[in-house]
């Protein structure tokens, strides 16, 4: 081994680092996340633990960056997400991308997606049976993807994590510890369609949840 090398890396190991991932071993471990996750993605497509397979199309896992610090939640797919198979690509969608890329971030930097994978029939919200019907397919994402702070879009994701009602106005903005994770609480970009007032709020909510990721 080079001589320069070999004292960078006795630096390191004064500094407590007992290992270093090669570039290969990157690559791999991201390449088993997404093999991973395409497994889940198969069951739900088969998935009939509740009602709510009967109105889906097909079922929305989630689209991203398999290593995300940050993850956005939200309730479930509509009309649009049924149809594409994607989550957040409809009018809600369009906002809450158009607002996370106001911030100087990406979409794609990010991971996207719902408490549950199949439509309700008429875009009705969730109940809370079917939510924790779906539930452990959420938490086998964040095993895999790991992100440290999860973005709660609206009441229902977040009573979704808190097994309680949620008063959004009031809660919005709260950073809550959960599982060694933190949930940042925001309305859901749906509501903001609907009250173009507090569009600068959810905008600032995720320019937080953001930050909150990217600091240790
Ligand atoms: N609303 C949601 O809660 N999720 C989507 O994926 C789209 C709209
Ligand atoms: Fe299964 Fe979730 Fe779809 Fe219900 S919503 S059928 S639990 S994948």
């Amino acid at each position: 081994m080079n001589e320069q090398l070999k004292k960078h890396l006795k630096i390191l190991q004064e500094l407590g680092y007992e290992y270093i991932y090669t570039e290969r071993e990157m690559k791999n471990s991201i390449e088993e996340k997404i093999k991973e996750l395409e497994k889940i993605n198969k069951e739900i497509q088969e998935c009939k633990k509740c009602d709510l397979y009967q109105s889906r199309t097909q079922a929305v896992l989630g689209e991203g960056n398999p290593e995300a610090k940050l993850m956005f939640i939200g309730e479930a797919p509509g009309g649009d997400e049924d149809k594409q198979g994607r989550p957040f690509v409809g009018r809600a969608g369009k906002l809450l991308t158009r607002l996370i890329e106001a911030t100087g971030h990406k979409r794609e930097e990010f991971y996207i997606t719902n408490i549950c994978k199949c439509r309700p029939p008429n875009n009705r919200t969730p109940t809370p049976w079917e939510m924790e019907a779906c539930f452990p397919y959420l938490e086998r994402q964040l095993k895999i993807i790991n992100p440290k702070v999860l973005c709660l879009l609206g009441a229902t994701a977040a009573r979704a994590f808190l097994g309680r009602q949620v008063a959004i106005t009031k809660e919005r903005g709260s950073v809550i510890n959960w599982n060694g994770k933190l949930l940042y609480l925001t309305y859901h970009p749906a509501y903001v369609l609907r009250n173009p007032n507090t569009e600068i709020t959810l905008f600032e909510d995720i320019k937080k949840a953001i930050e909150l990721a990217y600091t240790d």
